[in-house]
């Protein structure tokens, strides 16, 4: 069992999160945290859409559409757009920024492997663990 502080959650153990993976701990920060691995990095972003409070992390890992000319597009970033599933804002998982608007950001939070568990730190919380 990995030590945690008390400001950390122990999301769950890296081996459960490969590549284009996410893993969920519900209740935490009482919306929950979600850990995604993207190539080898991981993120994690909280489970609360700052649009109107949608569950953001369980939208769709969806590319980015961009177009130069009308009737023609192509996508880009693909595995690095989350996209909310109540009202299709996207946000950009390794910074939590809306892509509309990078004033408009999801909350991020450290994350770090310790002793093969995924540990998220949460600043001034209790600890959960999975
Ligand atoms: S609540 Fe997420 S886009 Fe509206």
């Amino acid at each position: 069992m990995t030590a945690a502080a008390s400001d950390e959650v122990v999301v769950c153990p890296m081996a459960e999160l490969p590549p284009g993976e996410r893993c969920e701990v519900r209740g935490a920060l009482t919306y929950g945290v979600t850990v995604f691995n993207l190539d080898g990095e991981l993120y994690a972003l909280l489970n609360h859409c700052p649009h109107r409070g949608g569950p953001l992390c369980r939208g769709r890992i969806r590319p980015h559409p961009v177009s130069d000319r009308v009737g023609y597009w192509e996508f880009e970033r693909e595995g690095e757009i989350l996209r909310c599933p109540f009202h299709n804002w996207e946000f950009d998982i390794r910074t939590g920024e809306a892509l509309y608007d990078e004033k408009v950001r999801a909350r991020t939070f450290p994350v770090e492997v310790r002793d093969g568990q995924v540990v998220v730190r949460v600043r001034g919380r209790r600890q959960v663990t999975r």
